[in-house]
């Protein structure tokens, strides 16, 4: 199971990549005003919202005990991130302020993940 679970560990860093990765590709575009959500950082999101159900169902499975009001608050900003990224997937040109939040809660995502034991 451990081994499992690691698979999926690494299946939700790749949807970290992509998701940060987007947006990092965007930056300079940002600066301009001209930036958009890129396909790579709505398959991130997507990606992140699976793999950490997933993650939830085999920690709980396994008997491992998982902070629920850290995966809960993680899981309301991915929902967040991922509700804006869908809205305007088709828009050629995103509000700076806007697009700046998702990268900073996407950010704030990986520091909950990673500070918060
Ligand atoms: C942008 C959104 C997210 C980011 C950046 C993120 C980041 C991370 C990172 C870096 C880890 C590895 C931490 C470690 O092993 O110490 C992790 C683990 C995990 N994530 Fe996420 N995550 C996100 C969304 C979610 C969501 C939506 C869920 C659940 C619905 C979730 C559930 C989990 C679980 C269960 C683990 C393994 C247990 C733990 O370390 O707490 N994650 N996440």
């Amino acid at each position: 199971m451990d081994v499992l679970i690691n698979v999926f560990v690494a299946l939700h860093i790749i949807g970290i990549a992509s998701l940060l990765g987007g947006f990092l590709t965007q930056m300079k575009a940002m600066g301009a005003g001209t930036a958009r959500f890129v396909p790579a950082m709505l398959h991130g999101a997507l990606t992140m919202l699976i793999t950490g159900v997933a993650l939830v169902g085999l920690n709980q499975a396994d008997d491992h005990t998982l902070n629920n009001l850290k995966i809960g608050i993680k899981m309301a900003i991915l929902v967040v991130i991922l509700g804006l990224v869908y809205v305007k997937r088709d828009e050629e040109k995103v509000d700076k302020a806007l697009f700046g939040a998702v990268g900073g809660l996407t950010m704030a995502n990986i520091f909950i993940a990673t500070l918060w034991v």
